[in-house]
């Protein structure tokens, strides 16, 4: 029966510092996003899961963003202390190591992540980790390795065992010999140390190898001497241990993690249309009966209620969309922070864009080419055709017509329209905000208001139509033949 007991302290090392160089990219490496999220986010996330409580970050490239990245949201309040260190110059991963040692406090488990390793999962870690702790036949805990049998392990370290399958070493590739490169069960690079141990190996090693670095995968070979064991822990898929070291390697982890994600969903009993043309890059949390057409993006925080449909090529982020609500067809919406909220029974688009802070009730339409932002519209309110809403309040029924739009900009400050409940505000109207529409009230097409109306009145605010009887429109000049001077035809004009 394999431990589960997690020794403590738990320390997390995660080595980034390396370049990328064939990301070709400004971004250091492990910020490149996955699922809309740095690889060093997901690193992040499946160690938190671990509960440790101390993380150190080894960074080296664009060692200033990513300690900004950290100090970022994300992880600056996470449960446990968070601390970068730089490796610089870049000795290997040994020395990298070596450089997070001073932040590195007492005993327990010491588990080195890689940040571009991003899909392990923390079940996973969790076995690692459980495999380092001490047991009666291993006093000072066991140096645990998660190792992975590989098709094709040309550039990987190799386990060495001897004939009773104790692991004596890594040899890095360029390091081993030709029966050495036989063996397929490769080193990941992840592994947990017991941290006292770590201390006392870390600066006796040395850079007399093929490639004149600091091998973290010599201590491997000390454990052996000092006679602490080594326990090999096979990573449960490619996917979970695969490294990102190009656009390519990128996508192909992009595909995977999404697969993966249309599965779970699919599982929960969401209807997707094609498993294959989903994107989520955030957390998506479907009820029962929601329905999801091709090529929808959905990031952030989005919360789907039970029979919600999406139609196709949808994008929406930080969104709650209530029950039965229908989304069709483009239709683009992005609560950012303020977020969006879309009632139950809702009819959005197609084409249309909710931003943030557009809170709509109980069955409100919203048609194609209507844009709402910073605005409440009440149950059964409708905006059906080309219309901008902007820091409305929007009563319950009310008919905002076609190319209507809220003027809620004078060029410095923002203001708000209220249009209370039962209004009828007809197309191509301009509501000059600040301003009222009182409940019931009417407003005629092509109306500027810029005063507030009263409840139940018509108001119409338009040049009135004049109208002239019998009026002949101008002719046209009769043609002239090619080069003859016209003398009376008009010049440019001054
Ligand atoms: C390493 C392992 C190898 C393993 C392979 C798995 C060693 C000596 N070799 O090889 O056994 O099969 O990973 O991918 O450990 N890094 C630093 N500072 C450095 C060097 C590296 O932070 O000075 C970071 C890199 O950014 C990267 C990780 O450590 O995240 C691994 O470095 P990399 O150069 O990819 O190691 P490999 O030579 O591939
Ligand atoms: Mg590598």
């Amino acid at each position: 029966m394999p431990s589960t007991h997690i020794p403590s302290p738990l320390q997390v090392v995660v080595l980034a510092a390396g370049k990328g160089t064939r990301m070709k990219s400004r971004l250091p490496k492990v910020l490149h996003r996955l699922a809309g999220r740095p690889m060093l986010g997901h690193v992040l996330a499946a160690a938190a899961a671990l509960d440790p409580e101390r993380v150190v970050a080894v960074t080296g490239h664009g060692a200033a963003d990513v300690a900004g990245y950290l100090e970022g949201t994300e992880w600056a309040s996470a449960r446990f202390d968070i601390r970068t260190v730089v490796q610089e110059p870049q000795l290997g991963t040994g020395h990298a190591v070596r450089q997070a040692l001073p932040e590195l406090a007492g005993d327990g488990t010491t588990l080195i992540l890689y940040g571009d390793v991003p899909l392990t999962s923390a079940t996973t870690l969790r076995a690692l980790v459980a495999a380092s702790a001490p047991t009666e036949h291993a006093p000072h805990g066991r140096l645990a390795l998660l190792t992975i049998e590989l098709p094709d392990p040309t550039g990987y370290g190799r386990i060495v065992r001897n004939a009773s399958g104790e692991v004596l070493a890594i040899v890095e590739h360029k390091d081993a010999t030709a029966s050495q490169r036989l063996i397929r069960e490769t080193n990941t690079g992840l592994m947990a140390v017991p941290t006292r141990q770590l201390r006392h190996w870390l600066p006796r090693l040395r850079d007399d190898n093929a490639q004149g670095e600091f091998y973290l995968t010599d201590i491997v070979a000390m454990a052996v001497d000092d006679g602490v064991p080594v326990a090999g822990v096979a990573a449960p898929n490619p996917t979970e241990v695969a490294g990102v070291n190009s656009p390519a390697q990128l996508a192909a982890l992009e595909r995977a993690l999404q697969a993966q994600i249309a599965q779970d969903l699919l599982e929960q009993g969401v209807r997707l249309a094609d498993p294959a043309r989903l994107d989520v890059r955030g957390t998506l949390t479907c009820g029962q009966d929601v329905e999801i057409d091709v090529n929808c993006v959905f990031h952030g925080d989005v919360t789907l209620g039970d029979g919600v449909r999406i139609g196709p090529h949808c994008v929406i982020g930080n969104a709650r969309i209530e029950a039965d609500a229908v989304i069709h067809a483009y239709t683009h919406i992005d609560g950012e922070r303020a977020g969006v909220s879309v009632g139950a029974g809702a009819l959005i688009g197609p084409f249309a864009r909710l931003r943030p802070g557009a809170k709509l009730g109980r069955e409100v339409h919203i048609g194609n080419f209507v844009e709402v932002k910073n605005s409440t519209l009440a149950n059964g309110a409708k905006a059906n055709h080309l219309a901008y809403l902007g820091d409305a309040q929007v009563g319950e029924r009310v008919n905002f017509g076609a190319g209507s739009i809220t003027a809620n900009y004078d060029g410095a400050n923002k203001h708000r329209t209220v249009i209370e409940a039962d209004v009828h505000v007809g197309s191509n109207c301009v509501l000059v905000a600040p301003v009222t529409l009182g409940a019931g009230g009417t407003v005629g097409g092509g109306s500027t208001i810029t005063k507030h109306t009263p409840p139940g009145a018509l108001s119409v605010a338009r040049g009135k139509q004049v109208v002239i009887a019998n009026w002949s429109r101008p002719a046209k000049a009769p043609a002239q033949a090619p080069g003859q001077p016209q003398p009376d035809a008009p010049g440019p004009e001054a």
